[in-house]
């Protein structure tokens, strides 16, 4: 399909590379093992060197780190695991003198249980804040803590019911995610008003902008009784999908609308929001990130990293080329008019994608990396470069269980093996999809932990880390960093890169990944080989050989084939 390109509202933004720090994993200053402020500061001309123009950095605020951050006891104050306020400040001062931006997490569909507002909403039903959280009776008929007395069937992302049994006042409350985390009532204007308040102060200190955690399930279904409905059985459980009742819920378009109005409007500057969004369909996304809206910039949508998903992501199955081709294109041509894609491929939720979509054997791992990072940093969308990626680190080889930190990999290793799941197979399923792949310390050199940290590291340094490491790479110009640098540049240089036209080629070839991208005369042809096999470049595309090589990921030796993970950007006309 062709996508007409778009002619207006060509923000800043869409010429931007965002870079995302887990500041837990990043860089350690202080040699208790875990990431902070202070080595992200020491490290900040890594990103500079890299050319990305934000930086994403995950939670840092005080937290009883349930699950790593995004469990929020103080929205106002850096967790002292991170560092303090004044280095956070310093990190703004340091990014803005570097031309670089700063987005912050904005994780309020939920607060930790720990955060004074739920303290003080737990503390009696007929507390003033008792309808900032969702609290509900038992079910009709059933008394509390019954089997099946939760006020509705709802699965938990973290694995079994979405409720929590309060014994104090016999009522549950809600928690989408775990039970440290109660979900935050957005029905109540008080709620979101603190919000809005929250979010002006961290734009009054200088932050520009805010990475939006599963800001599309902020609405929830409710009836005008307050009563919440159960969602289909999931087979194989006692528990439903509630996912009708949350995400993109009936008043989510009102709330963002209205955070952008209360927050946005009218401010001087240059600001950037994504909203986190899973199961977001095209057709949704397009009025989240239509300009003449105004709710967010754009979105992260899940569909390319579903589809290698059976049953869950603990069912995993081979990603078939000609679906991410399908997938990929509807994206690009849903937003093509209206709205704006971002891109990614890892993120501190996802395993590592060379580990995953490309081949991390020691022959193609370099290759594959930079053939991947090609196909994606050429489509239209704001790129988005998730720490460590470009220097293609891998999955951890995790062994056994204690290895495991993440509190939604051990949930559900527990609960797999409660419901009679093989242990065996449970570890290979965390193996290959556990976020913990994403988590382990990012590898700067060759040193004992990798450059991480001089303790000892709250997870395992992948032990490729000798071989696989920033320093190793920076002067090398055949390196995965060295290509990242080629890629995030063009995108700043060339018009047709940050704007043109896509269209999909060759959409039911199994291995070959093509498209074009045309702006006025200027036109690109993409090819990437996503397989071991080598292909004569003349039979998939006949003008491809004769075509000027605008940069490519392996050393230009034959232009008549394509050799394995090869990727090519060409010039056609
Ligand atoms: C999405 C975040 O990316 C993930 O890390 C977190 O566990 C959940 N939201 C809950 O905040």
């Amino acid at each position: 399909m062709t996508v007409p390109p778009q002619h207006s509202g060509q923000a800043w933004w869409t010429r931007a590379v965002v870079y995302q720090v887990y500041p837990r994993s990043f860089a350690d200053s202080d040699g208790d093992g875990i990431g902070d402020l202070g080595g992200i500061l020491q490290r900040i001309d890594h990103l500079a060197d890299l050319g990305v123009d934000v930086l994403w950095l995950s939670p840092i605020y005080a937290s009883p780190q349930a699950d790593n951050g995004y469990d929020i006891s103080d929205y106002q104050a850096i967790d002292p695991l991170f560092g303090t306020l004044e280095q956070l400040d310093e990190l703004i001062g340091a990014l803005h003198a570097r031309g670089m931006k700063l987005l912050m997490d904005l994780v309020v569909n939920h607060t930790s249980d720990e955060h004074p507002w739920f303290a003080e909403s737990r503390s009696s039903p007929t507390s003033a804040k008792r309808d900032w959280y969702w609290w509900r009776p038992p079910r009709p008929g059933l008394a509390a803590g019954e089997p099946g007395a939760e006020p509705t069937n709802w699965q938990s992302f973290f694995s079994g019911t979405t409720w929590e049994l309060d014994d104090a006042s016999g009522e549950y409350y809600l928690h989408l995610f775990d039970r440290k985390q109660p979900d935050l009532n957005w029905e109540n204007p008080e709620v979101r008003q603190a919000v809005h308040a929250m979010m002006r102060w961290w734009l009054d200190r200088g932050v520009d902008g805010f990475r939006m955690d599963v800001i599309n399930m902020i609405s929830k279904d409710v009836a005008p009784d307050g009563h919440l409905h159960d969602g289909p059985p999931i087979p194989g459980t006692s528990l439903g999908d509630g996912s009708a009742s949350y995400l993109c819920g009936p008043r989510i378009h009102e709330f963002l609308a209205e955070m952008h109005r209360e927050v946005f409007a009218g401010r001087d500057g240059t600001f950037l929001t994504v909203g986190e969004m899973p199961g977001v369909t095209v057709e949704q996304a397009r009025l989240f990130t239509d300009p003449a809206r105004a709710e967010v910039d754009m979105v992260f949508q899940f569909e390319h990293v579903g589809l290698d998903h059976g049953t869950s992501k603990w069912d995993l199955k081979p990603l078939r080329m000609r679906d991410l081709k399908a997938s990929f294109g509807r994206w690009q041509a849903g937003l093509a008019e209206t709205g704006w894609n971002s891109l990614y491929w890892d993120n501190h939720d996802q395993p590592r994608a060379v580990s995953r979509f490309g081949d991390d054997s020691p022959r193609y791992r370099r290759d594959s990396a930079t053939c991947l990072a090609t196909l994606l940093h050429l489509h239209r969308g704001t790129p988005y470069v998730y720490q460590g990626e470009e220097i293609g680190m891998a999955n951890f080889p995790f062994t056994s269980l204690d290895q495991f930190r993440d509190v939604e990999s051990l949930n559900h290793h527990v609960q797999a093996v409660s419901a009679g799941a093989d242990p065996v197979e449970v570890l290979t399923a965390l193996r290959a999809m556990s976020r913990d792949n994403a988590r382990t310390p990012v590898q700067w050199d060759a040193s004992p932990h990798a450059g991480f940290t001089t303790g000892t590291p709250w997870l395992p340094v992948n032990p490729d880390s000798a071989e696989w490491n920033a320093a190793a790479q920076r002067e090398d110009p055949t390196s995965v960093l060295a290509h990242y640098r080629r890629l995030i540049a063009l995108r700043h240089s060339s018009d047709v890169v940050a704007l043109g036209d896509l269209t999909m080629l060759l959409p039911d070839h199994d291995e070959v990944y093509a498209f074009t991208r045309r702006m006025g005369e200027d036109e690109l042809l993409v090819v990437c080989n996503l397989s071991r096999t080598t292909y004569r470049l003349a039979d998939l595309l006949p003008e491809a050989p004769a075509a000027e090589l605008v940069l490519g990921n392996l050393p230009d030796d034959d232009p008549a084939e394509l050799r394995p993970w090869e990727a090519r950007v060409l010039r056609l006309s």
